[in-house]
């Protein structure tokens, strides 16, 4: 399947900033390539250079109504957005999303016509007591209770070790490959047509390590954060997944 390069802009971005970098964006030949922004932004981001999917970056799990604060996946799907990242490790270690709450949230995405990019990932204390794939299972299991096997099979995942994120620090390709792999049998063991399933890296990916990452097996792309608000480096990752 083709490879899928999502940018996570993260809350980052200004008008001005964004102008410069949407102009030295393109679509590469033999890559997805999406871009998942804060929402003020959604409405600047409906000009963009052709071929560039448009993401956002969090879901409410409601669908409408009295919820102050919350954008709901009608109103993504209403801007364009093919993508909505849910459970990043950034929502769930510091806005207290459960694994369940990840789950409703791509219910409610699936339910509007946007993919979901489920993030899934051990902290660095669960991986040194070998525990990585443990919660990695636990993560995927809440999604799956609330999706059903058929709809898990639509959504896009992301295996973003906590420790690897805007650390500088890759996980490595043999500890990448073997999650990726366990995330693969652990679909086909639970019932998900697991192939039809794009299943991404996140952490530290750079234009030096995007190549061998994405060469490696089961690894069908990347979410990638840092190195997404440079447009040379941006490219040259994408470049490299193709
Ligand atoms: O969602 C992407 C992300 O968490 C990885 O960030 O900066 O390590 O590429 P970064």
């Amino acid at each position: 399947m083709i490879r899928l390069v999502a940018g996570n802009w993260k809350m980052n971005g200004s008008l001005a900033a964004n102008r410069v970098l949407l102009d030295r964006l393109e679509a590469a030949p033999g890559v997805e390539i999406a871009v998942c922004v804060p929402y003020p932004y959604l409405a600047q981001l409906q000009q963009r250079p052709a071929g560039l999917a448009l993401g956002a970056q969090d879901v409410s799990e409601f669908a409408a109504g009295a919820y102050t604060g919350e954008v709901s996946a009608s109103m993504l799907a209403e801007f364009g957005c093919r993508y909505v990242i849910v459970g990043h490790s950034e929502r769930r270690a510091l806005f207290g999303e459960g694994n369940l709450a990840v789950g409703r949230k791509a219910h409610a995405a699936l339910a509007a016509g946007v993919v979901p990019i489920v993030c899934v990932g051990e902290t660095l204390a669960e991986r040194d007591a070998g525990q990585a794939m443990e919660v990695v299972g636990r993560q995927l299991a809440a999604v799956l209770e609330v999706l059903g096997a058929a709809a898990m099979s639509s959504v896009v995942l992301a295996y973003e070790p906590v420790w690897a994120i805007g650390s500088g620090r890759s996980a490595d390709v043999g500890q990448i490959a073997e999650v990726h792999g366990g995330i693969r049998a652990w679909l086909a063991a639970h019932g998900v047509d697991a192939e039809s399933v794009r299943t991404l890296y996140g952490g530290s990916v750079k234009p030096g390590n995007a190549h061998e990452i994405f060469m490696a097996a089961n690894v069908d792309g990347g979410l990638i954060g840092g190195a997404s608000l440079e447009a040379g480096d941006f490219m040259a990752i994408c470049r490299a997944a193709a």
